[in-house]
């Protein structure tokens, strides 16, 4: 019986430290295009989503190739913003099963969660916008008044119903009893947060010219978000001012606070991290780090992916690389361009 009992308690530590994981539904990125999603059964054939996921899948069908797109977008964006970053986001392709450099709770995991959170509901606002959802249509016209000569117009972003259907589908891990540790639910669910505000500070005035040959004499506006490079690059800036906290007794409850000595809460505009990222200039698969040789680096470059910063001081090799561009262009009358392909060596750098 008492080994019994002990081989259980393992199982369910073993278990619950594993569902602590709330961005499994990353691994969407992975579905094929073909899968219809006209029918609950297709709910099934999903990966990486948890019950309360799955029950969000069946009674809103509509919204998954939607979400399914977002998981892609995540992928993308992320993978691009930290191309000049020794830890390159690369191992986001694992999903659903990270390594530890997500798994834990690392600063990388909390850009991570925010830009998540950020293009879920972004990709569902847009889906809003162009008329891809039966739940939803253009955002709501703003009370504030225009400028003369302006008057709103066109489709809006939906934010609000993005928020609403995004923060529903991409907390839902976090929301469950069994999810893991309290530290990581509160540590993901603020920076879950972070990304959402980040993506409604966004919410910007486009504005269209109209009039006699683009005399702009009338302008149509409408509330737009900014593009999702953007809001990525605004979220790897807290990424790297990010601040580590740690799970204390704070009058009654147990919360969350910074962990250097100036005492003050969590600032809703940060992002929080609670375990300290491993180095990623040394390979370490247990640690979840690819380390940085091979890595092509930027010999002129003044910034991170300049070759010191990223080859750690090992130096670099160079290779010769050859680029295809198009060349002697020639106009034709009337309208067309052609042009020649024209082949050119560059010399490229890779890490040590
Ligand atoms: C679901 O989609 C597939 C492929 O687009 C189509 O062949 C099928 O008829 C659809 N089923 C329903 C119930 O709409
Ligand atoms: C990211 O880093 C890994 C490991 O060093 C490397 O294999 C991969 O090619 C890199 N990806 C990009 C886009 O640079
Ligand atoms: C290297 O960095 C310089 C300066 O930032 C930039 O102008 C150049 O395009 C970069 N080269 C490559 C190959 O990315």
């Amino acid at each position: 019986m008492k080994i019994h009992f002990f081989v259980w308690t393992i199982l369910t530590f073993i278990l619950h430290t594993r569902i602590c994981q709330s961005i499994k539904w990353l691994a969407l990125s992975k579905t094929s295009a073909s899968l219809a999603m006209n029918q609950t059964q297709h709910c099934k054939q999903l990966d990486g989503l948890v019950s309360s996921q799955m029950q969000l899948c069946r009674s809103n069908l509509e919204l998954m190739q939607t979400i399914i797109q977002a998981a892609k977008e995540v992928k993308k964006t992320c993978i691009k913003a930290f191309s000049d970053m020794r830890w390159n986001c690369s191992s986001i392709e694992l999903a659903p099963n990270f390594n530890q450099d997500l798994e834990r709770g690392t600063r990388e995991s909390a850009f991570v969660y925010a830009l998540s959170a950020a293009t879920i509901s972004h990709t569902i606002a847009r889906a809003c916008t162009v008329g891809d959802l039966p739940g939803c249509s253009c955002g709501p016209i703003p009370g504030e008044t225009l400028d003369q000569g302006s008057r709103w117009g066109g489709c809006a972003d939906n934010v609000n119903y993005g928020l609403m259907m995004g923060s529903k589908f991409s907390d839902a891990p976090m929301k469950m009893k069994k999810a893991g540790s309290q530290a990581n639910k509160l540590m993901h669910l603020h920076n879950s947060e972070v990304g959402r505000q980040v993506l409604k500070s966004s919410l910007d005035l486009k504005c269209k010219c109209h009039g006699v040959s683009g005399s702009c004499s009338i302008k149509t506006c409408w509330k737009g978000l900014l593009e999702l490079r953007e809001i990525a690059l605004d979220l790897k800036t807290k990424y790297l001012s990010a601040t580590k906290v740690v799970h204390r007794p704070m009058g009654t409850r147990k919360q969350l606070v910074p962990k250097d000595l100036d005492i003050r809460p969590v600032r809703e505009s940060e992002l929080i991290y609670l375990q300290s990222s491993p180095d990623y200039c040394l390979k370490n698969e247990k640690l979840g780090s690819h380390g940085t040789q091979d890595r092509q680096c930027n010999k002129t470059s003044p910034g991170s992916d300049s070759c010191d910063l990223m080859c750690c001081g090992r130096g670099y090799n160079p290779y010769m690389d050859t680029v295809v561009e198009r060349c002697h262009c020639k106009y034709h009358w009337c309208c067309y361009v052609t042009c020649k392909k024209c082949e050119r060596t560059v010399e490229r750098y890779v890490c040590k």
